[in-house]
């Protein structure tokens, strides 16, 4: 069976995925090739990351890959925090102190509304695919729910009144910016 490497450290997105792929590709991780080095994301862009992860690690196994990168955008913060969301309110990453200060930043904004965007990059046969995912919505007031990661307990999906962070991981998966781009990428793997 056709390796097909996921440029991530999470055993959870990995088996995420495989079980969505099935028995197509053989599906491996970071880890399953004993990869141990950092892996840049300078570039500025989401999309730009992306590409980033993905050339870095075929520049040096050379093998059929992609990556996957997500960022909140909020409208009235001119997209901020973007392509900074794991970072935005310092490199310690906590998500709590990120949600604190995108709440701070919009407290007197009247215009809540904001959008995950998620952005694959595929390596294959020597050809580049992008595959983008978008969850629209708006940022709470206050968090919601305890439930997921990073800004769910904030962000309220678009004909929902709960955030990700009150749905199940079920209800989530069926709307969330990071499933809508997996299965574009899983309709073209059953094209080649
Ligand atoms: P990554 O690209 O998966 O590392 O995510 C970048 C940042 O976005 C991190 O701060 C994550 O916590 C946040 N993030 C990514 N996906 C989600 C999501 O589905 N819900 C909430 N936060 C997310």
């Amino acid at each position: 069976m056709e390796k097909l490497l996921f440029i991530t450290s999470n055993q959870n997105k990995i088996k995420e995925i495989k079980t969505i792929i099935g028995d197509r590709v053989d599906l491996v991780g970071l880890k399953d090739i004993d990869w141990n080095t950092e892996i840049p994301e300078t570039t500025g862009t989401i999309k730009g990351n992306a590409l980033q992860k993905a050339d870095t690690v075929f520049d040096v196994v050379g093998m059929n890959c992609f990556s996957e990168d997500t960022g909140l955008e909020v409208f009235a913060l001119d997209g901020a925090p973007g392509v900074d969301t794991a970072i935005y309110a310092g490199d310690h990453r906590s998500n709590q102190d990120n949600m604190d200060l995108l709440l701070k930043n919009l407290e007197n904004k009247k215009d809540r509304s904001a959008q995950f965007k998620t952005v694959i990059a595929l390596k294959y046969n020597d050809q580049t695919h992008y595959f983008e995912g978008i969850a629209k919505g708006h940022i709470a007031d206050n968090q919601m729910g305890t439930k997921g990661f990073g800004y769910d307990p904030i962000f309220i999906p678009d004909n929902f009144s709960l955030s990700f962070a009150q749905l199940t991981p079920q209800e989530k998966n069926q709307i969330s910016h990071r499933a809508k781009a997996v299965a574009q990428l899983i309709d073209f793997l059953k094209t080649v």
